[in-house]
């Protein structure tokens, strides 16, 4: 066998492991998170008194259209009009330039905003730090939720979860305005991907009005894959969808910016070398510059 067949056939065989554990991972289920009315309560207390003291929410009546909106309804039939009453309850202004989109970059972009400071996530926003990394449903039968279990993710566009970010992401996009970021990996294939939250939600509720510029980065792991870039793969079809609907656009393959931050967290990948380099060179010019 040629060598590239013998790449080609452990290209296949990755992707058939990796196929298996992605069905894996929707085994585990688990019930409405414990605790979840002290967690939410607590943390829309914490962000209207420590993160945005100029807000005015009443968080026992978000807690209860919340309740309202999950708990008279079976387990997988919330619909996101259902939790219209909270979402009225809560209605945040966003300043503009600061939008950060993300998909499939979780880790990347929590340390990206983390740095450059002025970005807003849906996970800044008073509905996004409530719920985040929680789970509810309600039971079929009794009021109150189900603590035991709850159906998976992907089990019907009316989960209860799903259709409270689904709506919080709406809002969220609906009110981007300014110059936005898009995050996306350019080291799986389908880096746009229509099913995602951004690709099927976010990008259908951008305003062109309101939006400046689309600023897309990609961002590929210091080791590889390459898989996509601002030319290549699901990314043009982004940009193709962008410029029918009349927004400008910018994308940029590897920003200095995020490729600092991820050697800064791995700073031995070979990669890392010529970044410290250049960065080196930058600051003694910028010295040199101020002298
Ligand atoms: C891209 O996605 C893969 C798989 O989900 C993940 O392991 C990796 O950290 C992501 N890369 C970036 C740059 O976010
Ligand atoms: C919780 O949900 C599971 C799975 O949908 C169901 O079998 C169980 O009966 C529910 N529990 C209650 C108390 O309704
Ligand atoms: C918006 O983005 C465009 C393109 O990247 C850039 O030229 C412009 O300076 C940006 N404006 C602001 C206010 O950041």
């Amino acid at each position: 066998m040629t060598s590239s067949g013998t790449f080609i056939m452990i290209k296949v065989m990755t992707w058939f492991i990796m196929l298996l554990l992605c069905l894996d991972q929707s085994v585990p289920q688990f019930g409405t998170t414990p605790n979840i009315k002290h967690i939410v309560v607590g943390r829309c207390y914490h962000y209207i008194t420590l993160v945005d003291p100029s807000l005015r929410f009443d968080c026992e009546e978000i807690w209860r259209h919340f309740e309202e909106a999950v708990i008279h309804r079976s387990s997988c039939n919330v619909a996101a009009e259902d939790y219209h009453q909270m979402f009225d309850a809560m209605q945040q202004p966003w300043p503009c330039d600061r939008f950060l989109f993300w998909s499939k970059t979780r880790a990347l972009m929590h340390v990206y905003a983390a740095a450059v400071g002025h970005f807003w996530t849906l996970e800044d926003t008073l509905v996004g730090f409530m719920f985040n990394d929680l789970i509810w449903c309600g039971q079929d039968e009794e009021s109150g939720f189900n603590f035991s279990s709850c159906p998976e993710w992907s089990a019907g566009r009316n989960h209860p979860v799903y259709s409270l970010w689904r709506q919080a992401s709406q809002n969220f996009a609906e009110m981007a305005c300014g110059n936005i970021t898009v995050l996306l990996n350019g080291s799986i294939p389908n880096a746009f991907n229509r099913k995602s939250m951004f690709g099927s939600v976010e990008l259908d509720s951008l305003n062109p009005q309101r939006v400046d510029h689309v600023n897309i980065k990609v961002a590929t792991n210091l080791q590889g894959p390459y898989i996509e870039s601002c030319s290549r793969g699901s990314i043009a079809d982004l940009i193709q969808i962008l410029q029918s609907r009349g927004f400008r656009w910018t994308c940029i393959d590897n920003d200095q910016t995020l490729m600092i931050l991820q050697c800064l967290q791995d700073p031995k990948q070979p990669s890392c070398q010529s970044t410290f380099e250049q960065l080196v060179a930058q600051t003694q010019t910028l010295i040199h510059l101020n002298q």
